[in-house]
């Protein structure tokens, strides 16, 4: 059996990607695995790699990048890849892993290419992945379902150009500052500013306009950050809650992965009761997006003890230092281990869609 890895892609979690991809190719069980390497340019081109079929101590996986695509690190060498086109990619006895995160990878697209392909791969399917990655559809989904969240405005790019002023009012008229603005399909902190006037508040908006037609505005509130993972298919297993002990206002992409300034208390010193609302709540989350594989599930938790589910990440940061892996290592997982459930519910998840009519 092969597992592809799939990792780099053409968004502002690249960096973070190849780490990620690195970090789970010395996890994988090689006496019964070989590994194919394809890394994604930044211009979305796609570089297979030879094949990998021993635990590798050294930078295989980073050999593939180019130099000029290294904005880290010290061994950026000449790639030792070549280009393949993505209709190329092998459909017998393969599972995929898309390391991806963010748009173009943790949004539906990628997954849906692999179901057009045909290939087992781990992780969400099309739907959760994209409800994951949307800021506003996955709040519209949390609040049917009755999940505690901060109170939103959601608009896109034609209402703001035709009642700019009305919005404001709106925004101004129920929520108070701090407020947070974000694109509804962005990831790591990209786009997203914290506010305090309305000038700032426009000016924010404008920015995140860049990036997406679709805006959130959030109430800003002062809370722990505290951040979960599930594990599984229709049967989800969940870890023990993490906090983020933090020093700076919000995390922006630099602090969160570049100075790596994360701090992780796994498990959280939280009122059990508390602890258990947030498991029950990232459940249930996961089950109304259809989730499948993995996700962390992220909340606030205010001094008054007061919850509300922030986001669902689908494919989370997946680093020797990430919380998704670091959760599990604490419940009682080894990395190992968890690669090879992932690798085994993507197989799950396959044989049973190829179980299901289809007229
Ligand atoms: N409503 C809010 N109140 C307080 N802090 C917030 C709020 N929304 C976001 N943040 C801060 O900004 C960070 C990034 O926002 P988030 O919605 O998680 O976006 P991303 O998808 O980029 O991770 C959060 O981890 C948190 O530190
Ligand atoms: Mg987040």
């Amino acid at each position: 059996m092969k597992i592809t890895l799939l990792y780099g892609g053409q968004s502002a979690e690249h960096d973070i990607s190849i780490i990620s991809a690195h970090n789970i190719a010395q996890s994988i069980m090689y006496d019964v695995y070989t590994v194919q390497p394809i890394y994604i340019t930044r211009a979305g081109e796609w570089i297979k790699g030879p094949l990998i079929d021993t635990s590798l101590p050294n930078s295989d996986l980073m050999r593939l990048v180019p130099a000029e695509e290294m904005t880290w690190g010290d061994d950026a060498k000449a790639s030792t890849g070549q280009a393949m086109r993505p209709g190329e990619l092998d459909r017998e006895d393969n599972i995929v892993f898309p390391v991806l995160h963010g748009p173009n990878g943790e949004d539906g697209t990628i997954q849906g290419f692999l179901e057009v392909m045909g290939v087992p791969y781990v992780g969400a399917g099309v739907t959760a992945s994209a409800i994951g990655m949307d800021k506003i559809l996955s709040k519209r989904i949390f609040d049917q379902i009755g999940l505690p969240q901060v109170p939103y405005h959601a608009f896109d790019h034609r209402l703001w150009r035709e009642d700019q002023e009305e919005i404001i009012q709106r925004i101004e008229g129920s929520l108070l500052y701090p407020l947070f603005v974000k694109p509804a399909n962005m990831g790591s902190s990209v786009g997203i500013s914290q506010v305090e006037s309305s000038e700032a508040l426009i000016q924010a908006i404008e920015n995140a306009l860049q990036y997406d037609h679709r805006i959130v505005v959030e109430q800003g509130i002062s809370a722990v950050e505290c951040e979960v993972a599930i594990l599984g298919n229709e049967e989800a297993h969940i870890s023990y809650v993490g906090k983020l002990i933090k020093d700076v206002a919000f995390y922006d992409y630099e602090e969160k992965y570049i100075n790596n300034r994360i701090e992780m208390e796994i498990p959280a010193i939280l009122d059990p009761a508390v602890a258990s609302k947030i498991q029950e709540y990232a459940l249930r989350a996961y089950r109304a997006i259809d989730g499948c594989g993995l996700s962390r599930v992220d909340f606030f938790v205010t001094s008054s003890q007061d919850i509300y589910i922030n986001e669902i990440n689908t494919m989370p940061g997946f680093t020797g230092l990430s919380m998704y892996p670091v959760l599990w290592e604490k419940t009682g997982l080894t990395q190992r281990n968890l690669v090879e459930e992932l690798l085994q519910l993507a197989l799950k998840k396959y044989e049973q869609k190829k179980g299901f009519k289809v007229e």
